[in-house]
Formats: structure tokens, sequence, C-alpha cells
């Protein structure tokens, strides 16, 4: 009988005191001290037993043996080892994109009715899903500035049911007070569910912070070279994590082994693919900030930024992504994403090339200033996730660009 594997990862000697994360997402995933060094790709839809008392008992629940692919895969369990593992969490369940993990676990956490508290700026796919389960189920949200957790005593209602937080918004790069917020939740009965997947689990563990639920897109930084779509959520509790995989195993949302073994590959390199993130960050977030053609920059690192000091409380580093606003407005953004040549132009986040965005003119394009500016982006905002290239090179190429709009 295959057991839910605890966190503790099996590959890493129990008799070292402590492991840093570092260490955690090389060896996170791998079965144990001895067998294939790289895991296994498990690549079948079920698992052939003898008899149907057997298969009967393999179906009980997370616990039981691999029957089918969709409930339950050698492989893919190694990723969620190893995730929960990074987050401190109890288990975790693979998901087929990060919005598959963030559906699974709102579609089982609330009932019609239900009331949630989510923080203002969100990724605009959860906002989706949280404007239709209010359409569909009455199942309301009231958005807080995440800024203020004494807010949430007010905005409260007696049906709330869950709070809902992303560690470092997207793109405005707020941090969240994770401990403030999660203990004021707490208090009122909220459970805690945060977005870590701006800042992966080397730079912020919100269960060490009183989440009881993390989700991330392992699409960003976890997998981190823009080749495999994946979501993991993390469940600080097994009777939770139980809760979620009967719905999830429902809803399907289930990776492919393959993918999930791409992100065990990308996973172990996340360290230095986080420092190298980090470091290209900092040096293009200081120079931005000092251009003429640049109004503002916001990435946490920076003296300036008004989440600064919560950054160097709650995170490892400052992360790899940074926005700046274009003196020029609109124009500038258009003319500026035109104008770049190493850097390239797509939405994502989090893998190892420089991508640059200017959403008034792509993403965001339908709306009006004053829209835009409810979701904390200005007509000249531009998104960039810093890569892991050569800093000086990504310089040239943003300098260049910036040239042209002085
Ligand atoms: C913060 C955040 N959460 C969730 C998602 C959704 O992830 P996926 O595209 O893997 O479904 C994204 C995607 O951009 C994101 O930026």
């Amino acid at each position: 009988m295959t057991t839910l594997e605890p966190a503790a990862p099996a590959a890493v000697p129990t008799s070292l005191p402590s492991i840093d994360p570092r260490t955690l997402v090389v060896h996170a995933a791998a079965e144990g001290r001895t067998g294939p060094l790289s895991v296994p790709i498990h690549q079948t839809t079920g698992f052939a037993f003898d008899d149907a008392d057997a298969i009967a008992a393999a179906m009980a629940g997370p616990e039981g043996d691999f029957v089918y692919t969709r409930r339950g895969n050698p492989t893919v369990r190694a990723l969620e080892r190893a995730v929960a593992a990074l987050e401190g969490g109890a288990a975790a369940i693979a998901s087929a994109s990060g919005m598959g993990a963030m559906s699974a676990v709102l579609l089982s956490l609330l009932q019609p009715g239900d009331h949630v508290l989510a923080q203002k700026c969100l990724y605009g796919g959860t906002y989706s899903v949280l404007a239709d389960l209010g359409r569909r189920y009455g199942i309301e949200t009231s958005y807080l500035d995440a800024e203020h957790p004494g807010e949430i005593a007010a905005a409260r209602r007696p049906n709330s049911r869950l709070l809902l937080l992303e560690t470092i918004a997207n793109p405005t790069t707020r941090v969240c007070d994770l401990p403030a917020l999660l203990a004021a939740g707490r208090a009122h009965g909220l459970l805690g569910v945060v977005d870590n997947s701006l800042a992966s689990p080397l730079l912020c563990r919100p269960i060490e912070h009183g989440a009881d639920v993390v989700v991330h897109s392992s699409t960003k930084y976890l997998a981190g070279h823009s080749d495999v779509l994946g979501g993991v959520a993390v469940f600080a509790d097994r009777e939770l994590h139980r809760a979620v995989w009967t719905r999830a195993v429902e809803l399907g949302a289930t990776p492919d082994p393959f993918a999930a073994w791409l992100t065990i590959r990308g996973l172990q390199t996340l360290a230095v693919r986080m420092r190298a993130h980090g470091e290209n960050a900092a040096l293009l977030a200081g120079r931005l900030a000092a251009h003429p053609a640049v109004a503002a920059v916001h990435w946490p690192g920076l003296p300036q930024h008004p989440d600064r000091a919560v950054a160097d409380r709650l995170l490892d580093g400052y992360g790899g992504m940074l926005s700046f606003d274009l003196a020029g407005g609109r124009e500038a953004g258009r003319r500026f994403i035109g104008a770049v040549r190493l850097a390239r132009l797509a939405l994502s986040i989090g893998g190892v090339e420089t991508l640059v965005t200017h959403p008034a003119s792509t993403s965001h394009r339908e709306l009006g200033d004053e829209q835009l500016g409810a979701a904390g982006i200005g007509p000249g905002t531009v998104r960039l996730s810093v890569g892991i290239e050569d800093a000086e090179d990504l310089w040239r190429d943003l300098g260049q660009a910036l040239s042209d709009l002085v």
C-alpha cells in the first residue's frame, strides 16, 4: 500500500539537523537515498491489480495505492512531495495549471452563500473566478487594501469563510504583510489562502506565517523554463488536503506525468535561478529609477518601495519581477515594447528569459486610464519579468529602447 508520504523528503537524511531550501530543491523529489537519480516518468493512465478487492482498497482516498493517474501518479506525487516539503506543508495537490490549482481550492473550500475577503490587486484569472462564483453561487467577495490588516474586521461578515492574498502582487509588486493579515483573518475564523507564485518558497513560505493553503502557478518560477504549465496547492493540514483532493479528482485538472517531471526538473535549479533573477532585477531597477524617461520603478528591493520594510521582514530576496511607469504614458509604453531587441514581448513571468509587456496596450487595452488605475496599473506601466541573462546585456537593450523616449 502506498501511503501519502510525509512532507519530509525521502532522499534527505533525517539525521541532518536542518536543511536549507537551496539544498531541498535539489533533493526533495527523489524517492530515496538509493535508486534512480532522476525521478522516473510513470507515463501511464492506470495501474493493474490482481483482484477487485485490491482495487477497491486502493480507491479509499489520497492515501490509497496508485490506481488511475487522475487520482494519483508516482511522478506527480514526487512533485507534490517536493513542493510540500519546500513550503513546510503536510501534503500537496499538483494540477494542470495555476488556475487549475486555484479553482480546485476555491470550489472545494467554498459553499454557496459564503463570503470571501481578498486583496484588491489579484491576478486577473483569480479575480474572474471570484466574479463567476459571485454570479453563479452567490459567493460574494469584498476587496481589501492589503496594506491595512484592520480592514478585515470591518469587512468581515458572519458568513465570511476565506481570506485570499498574494505574497507579491502582479504587476504592482506590493508585498502583503502576511503575518499580520493572516493573524487577523484567523482571529475571525477565516481560512488563509496565499498565492505564492511570484515569491516562490525560496523567498517566502506562507505556512510559516499562518497560511492554511499555498497556491502556486508552477508555470512561473517553480518550473522556470517557459515550457510547461502547472499548478500546486500545498496544505498545512491533512484534513484540508483530503477535502480538496476529493474535489480536484472530480474536476480533473490533473497534470500529465511528463508535465510533472518537467516541473521537478526545473525545480532543482530554483535556487540558482531565483538568485540570478533577483540580482539582475536589482541592477535594472536601480538604473531604471535613475533614467529620465522613467517616472517610477516598482520593485520591493528599492529603498523607496512602500513595502520595503515588510519585504525585509518577510522575504529572503526581492524577486525577479519589476514594473516601471514611463513618463510618456500609453504611447511611450507602446513604443518601448516595440523597440526592445533582447527582452521578448510575452505575457508570462518566471522563465529564464527576460519578458516585457505593456498592459495598457496589450492585456488591458480595453481599459481607460481610470479602470487601469483601479487595477494598480498606469497608462505607461511596463512589466518586466527579469530573466537570468547577463545583466549588462539586458541594460543595454532596455537603455536603447528608452533612449528614444527622452
Ligand atoms: C500570480 C499568479 N497566479 C496564478 C496564475 C495562473 O497560473 P496559470 O497560468 O499557470 O494557470 C498566474 C498566471 O499568470 C499568476 O501570475
